[in-house]
């Protein structure tokens, strides 16, 4: 496969995790993903390399991930989103694919207002958000372990 049919299939998957848990959820991601998908993560002081974010410029699909801390991305998270300026100034990101995820401790824990804040930055640098297309388990035999059991549209 030659380099240029590579990078029209990679996905880089850009996170932050303080203790673990996204970290588990950006490597299942990366396992359904295969091959094509880069994880990128953030580290303790919100930073990335320079080789870091050349896998986010060379990707074609960006999906961020952070956890939700007091009902919004980390830190870490927003520092990186903020140093993606220099991105955004020429979008250079656009028209990439863009997804995201988060967890919490709740079921509820106001997942939405991160992953509003993640659709809201891949817009702002003119990327197209990618939700799941996944119906909800509403059903009255419906259990909680069933996918989209919190009936999300963006990210369930
Ligand atoms: C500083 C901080 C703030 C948190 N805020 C929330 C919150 O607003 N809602 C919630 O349900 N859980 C909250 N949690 C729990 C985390 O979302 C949860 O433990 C998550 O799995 C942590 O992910 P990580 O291991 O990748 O850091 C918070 C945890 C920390 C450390």
């Amino acid at each position: 496969m030659s380099s240029a049919e590579d990078s029209a299939m990679s996905i880089a998957i850009v996170f932050h995790s303080g203790y673990g848990h996204t970290a588990k959820q950006a490597a299942a991601l990366q396992e359904g993903a295969g091959a094509t998908a880069t994880l990128v993560e953030i580290d303790p002081q919100g930073e990335l390399s320079e080789a870091q974010w050349q896998v986010l410029d060379e990707a074609k699909a960006i999906v961020f991930g952070s956890p939700t801390y007091m009902g919004m991305v980390s830190w870490q998270f927003k520092k990186f989103a903020d140093a993606s300026s220099k991105r955004w100034f020429n979008l250079a990101w656009k028209d990439k694919l863009a997804a995201g995820f988060t967890n919490s401790a709740s079921m509820n824990g106001d997942k939405s207002v991160t992953i509003h804040y993640l659709i809201t930055l891949a817009m702002q640098h003119g990327m197209i958000w990618v939700g799941t297309g996944m119906m909800p388990a509403n059903q009255k035999g419906s259990v909680r372990d069933d996918i989209n059991y919190l009936g999300g549209f963006p990210v369930c």
